[in-house]
């Protein structure tokens, strides 16, 4: 059973998030099968820094539209990004100093916020973009 399990509630209505958003969810499953299986330090390496690039890849399309659309909660939900690819950054910096042990405390962090993430913050930019969309 994958640690995140991917469902239509986290579909926001923007194909093109809806799709980042499944790659980051498999990139979180991978790592915890790495974890469970207690994968080489390599790929515990290789699965964070994919996971630290593609967020920013994400977030920062993501922040690009919200941009183009003068999103009303630009700037709270930019705040959020920040902080997520800080704490996410750090995991980084640990592990490029040696401490190359994922947890299933920060595995779980990752996965709280990224659920709680999209299916608020980022569920509510698909419902503004929906409503702008139809004139409404
Ligand atoms: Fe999909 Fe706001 O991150």
């Amino acid at each position: 059973m994958p640690f995140v399990n991917w469902d239509e509630s986290f579909e926001t209505g923007i194909k093109q998030f809806d799709a980042h958003h499944q790659h980051l969810v498999g990139l979180l499953n991978k790592a915890y099968d790495d974890f469970i299986c207690a994968a080489p330090d390599e790929n515990l390496g290789f699965i964070i820094y994919e996971l630290i690039d593609y967020t920013i890849y994400h977030f920062t399309a993501e922040e690009d539209e919200m941009q183009k659309h003068s999103y009303p909660n630009l700037v709270e939900h930019k705040q959020e990004h920040d902080s997520f690819v800080q704490r996410v950054s750090g995991l980084k910096d640990a592990f490029d100093k040696g401490n190359r042990h994922l947890s299933l405390e920060v595995l779980t962090y990752l996965k709280i916020w990224l659920k709680h993430h999209i299916l608020e913050s980022d569920a509510e930019i698909g419902r503004f973009l929906s409503v702008k969309a139809t004139g409404m």
